[in-house]
């Protein structure tokens, strides 16, 4: 059996490649280190760790922490690494990048020394598509590839980007079998309703509006979480040590195409359920992914469709109320207050 350290695992993505692992089997144990940040949630991983505690095993750790990483390896025997442990929001980012910093970079490069220290014999950096900056709307065929240069624009993607370089560095300099991700913007259960989808559906749950940036047109390719998940697994068992490979869902949409889908799917409209607001600064105005090496050269493709896994996810908060309400509290009204008053 693989042990493999997975950090950031009690977060959205983390916990969804978790679960995903564990629910089908997979021959493999899964030691998740997690800060829980506010981001975090131990509830999303509670029932696996209760029912398969020699296959689930959780510690509560930060990845800036060497001597804790380091007992990852010695105490819990990891062999291999996920890492998806990071600062993940570009608003949050705005308002204050030093976590970002910390935790993005300098976590990064604590968990990097330690896996070069503990020959690790695999190690998946799992970054974004943002590290590579905007697209232009007016040239659909243009898309991200993994040569195009990175032009990070927030202090989110900067703080990816840096974390990138790291692993580009540690690969040419130690030579670590190490492989880097780029995937475009998620959707699915578990994540936390601070992000665009969550935030926009339960908004609507609680009768009040979703709250637009500027004028509604970014555009972002969507991919659903559990197809993101997959691309991991597949490239933690078959990508080439030094490559990056980007991940998309083929699902190029504006803000305000998703909000449409979301109005009809819950049964509201324009004048009841959106408030068009203020623009983030800096806001990127096109992602899009040319997810061609990974399915060429690994042979990965999305299997959800976005109007069926949108659907999906949407009944999947409304059967989950539990969950995301008690995330709407407490910290989280003081963020939503500084972020959305006055806008
Ligand atoms: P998330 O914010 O939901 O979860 C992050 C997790 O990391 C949380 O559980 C948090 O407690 C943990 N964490 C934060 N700081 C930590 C630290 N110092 N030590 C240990 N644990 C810490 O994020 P997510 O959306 O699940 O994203 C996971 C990864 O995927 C990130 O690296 C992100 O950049 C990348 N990514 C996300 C998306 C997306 O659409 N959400 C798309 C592409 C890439
Ligand atoms: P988000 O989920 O924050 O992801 P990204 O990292 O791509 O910015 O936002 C997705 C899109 O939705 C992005 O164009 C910003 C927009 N958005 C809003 O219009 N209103 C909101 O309240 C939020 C959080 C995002």
């Amino acid at each position: 059996m693989r042990t493999i350290l997975v950090t950031g695992g009690a977060g959205f993505i983390g916990a969804n490649f978790v679960r995903m692992l564990i629910e089908r089997g997979e021959d493999v144990k899964l030691v998740v280190l997690d800060k829980l940040t506010y981001a975090g949630n131990l509830g999303n991983i509670n029932d696996l760790l209760a029912s398969q505690p020699e296959r689930l095993v959780f510690v509560k750790g930060d990845i800036c922490d060497g001597d804790v990483v380091q007992a990852m390896f010695d105490d819990h025997g990891c062999r291999e690494v996920v890492h998806f442990a990071a600062e993940s929001h570009v608003d949050r980012s705005i308002l204050s990048s030093s976590p970002f910093i910390q935790t993005n970079v300098v976590g990064t490069q604590v968990l990097l020394d330690v896996a070069k220290s503990k020959n690790a014999e695999r190690f998946v950096h799992v970054s974004t598509d943002e590290v590579y900056g905007s697209l232009p709307e007016d040239k659909p065929e243009i898309k991200f590839a993994e040569e195009t240069p990175m032009a990070p624009n927030s202090p989110y993607s900067a703080s990816k980007a840096a974390s990138d370089c790291l692993v580009r560095a540690y690969f040419h300099t130690f030579h670590m079998p190490v492989m880097m991700t780029r995937c475009s913007n998620n959707y699915g259960p578990y994540q936390f309703p601070e992000k665009a989808l969550p935030l926009f559906i339960t908004n609507l749950m609680q009768g009040m509006k979703i709250p637009l940036y500027g004028d509604g047109l970014n555009i972002r390719d969507w991919l659903y979480v559990e197809d993101h998940c997959q691309a991991i697994w597949t490239v933690l068992n078959k990508g080439k040590a030094g490559e990056v490979y980007n991940i998309g869902g083929n699902n190029e949409m504006t803000n305000r195409a998703i909000v449409d889908t979301i109005l009809r799917e819950m049964g509201s409209n324009w004048d009841d359920g959106v408030q068009y607001v203020k623009d983030r600064p800096g806001h990127d105005r096109r992602y899009a992914i040319d997810a061609g090496k990974i399915k060429r050269e690994l042979g990965w493709e999305p299997r959800h469709r976005f109007h069926t896994a949108i659907k999906k996810t949407i009944q999947w908060y409304k059967d989950h109320q539990d969950w995301w309400r008690a995330i709407k509290n407490g910290e989280y009204l003081k963020y939503y207050q500084t972020q959305y008053a006055g806008r």
